[in-house]
């Protein structure tokens, strides 16, 4: 049976950093246990770190590209969170090994004239892999910075000390209102040839992209990553809360067809019958289980694909979307 697990890695920790005043963040450093490098990553991609059987989380990759001889990830502790967070910040320490995946990119740096890099709090992270790219290719760029204050501003000294420092531009809630208080002058008027690269809390970038938008930012210059579902529960329900119809996913390599009713997923019949697919954050924030659908017509209901890829129907999240059709006929 097909199984499209992404690569495992083994990383040792080599260092543990405080990366904010508050000490609300750390970064940690990840070296292979090998000592020889990792694979290579493109700007805006995240890997996978396993800290158990179903503690799987997603973290941007920061830092050069082109170091592979290390991985840099920045984790913000989350009390109220799903326990990621606090797992890596009371647990590991330097010398732990971790099982990481390869790094995947559901966030590419887009082909543009200009950039506008806007990072809410811990979203700075794939966008300074990006203005470590753009900085190096001299491109034309800005960089701001928004957080509620510079106590809790991840990374704070890094940026500052950046080879991209002087692109960059810092807000506080606590001393300018922060995002809230008006779009900065980088978007207040829409150039048609740049594209915004947005990352950070969901209702931020909401705002930031309603208000974008109402100045006339076209939505294909709008490229987003989001750490959590824009709606709570989206993913497993349509706009009338229900999970949806029953429909069949069929196997195309042995021809099995299997009924996935509205109270269960795609993933979770698969795994019932045997079918291994790979999962990671099971919430379509992260791409793990993304599967070629040769036939049918998928109901997305992932945060990952943009709205090309969501268009063009011949992938498909299997731990959170459904079928508007009768069947799915998946590629594997
Ligand atoms: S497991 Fe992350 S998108 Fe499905």
């Amino acid at each position: 049976m097909a199984v499209h697990a992404p690569r495992a890695l083994e990383a040792v920790v080599h260092a543990i950093t405080l990366a904010s005043a508050s000490g609300g963040c750390r970064t940690f450093e990840l070296r292979p246990v090998d000592g020889g490098s990792f694979p290579p990553f493109e700007p805006g991609a995240h890997i996978d770190v396993h800290m158990g059987p179903s503690l799987i989380r997603q973290y941007s990759l920061l830092g050069s590209p082109e170091d592979t001889g290390r991985y840099l990830i920045c984790v913000r502790r989350t009390p109220g969170g799903r326990g990621g967070s606090i797992a890596l910040h009371q647990e590991v320490a330097v010398g732990a090994r971790l099982r990481i995946s390869a790094p995947r990119n559901h966030f590419p740096l887009a082909d543009a004239a200009r950039h506008v890099l806007v990072a809410g709090g811990i979203g700075v992270t794939p966008l300074m892999a990006m203005a470590e790219v753009l900085a190096r290719r001299q491109a034309e760029f800005s960089f701001l910075y928004y957080a509620s204050t510079a106590a809790e501003a991840p990374l704070l000294e890094e940026l500052r000390a950046a080879p991209y420092a002087d692109r960059m531009e810092f807000h506080y809630d606590e001393v300018d209102g922060g995002v809230r208080a008006g779009l900065p002058a980088a978007l207040r008027t829409a150039d048609p040839e740049a594209v915004v690269q947005l990352c950070g809390p969901g209702p931020f970038m909401d705002h930031v992209i309603k208000e974008a938008t109402a100045v006339g930012w076209r939505d294909d210059q709008l490229r987003i990553e989001r750490f959590a579902p824009a709606t709570p529960g989206a993913v497993r329900r349509d706009a009338e809360g229900s999970t949806g119809a029953e429909f069949t996913v069929r196997i195309a390599s042995t021809g099995q067809g299997y009924p996935v009713p509205g109270d269960r997923t795609i993933a979770e019949v698969l795994a019932a019958n045997g079918v291994e697919v790979a999962l990671s954050c099971e919430q379509g924030m992260c791409g793990a289980c993304l599967t070629p659908v040769l036939a049918g017509d998928p109901d997305h209901r992932d945060e990952v694909q943009t709205a090309e890829e969501r268009a063009a129907n011949n992938q498909i999240t299997l731990c959170c979307s459904r079928a508007k059709s009768p069947e799915l006929l998946l590629d594997l």
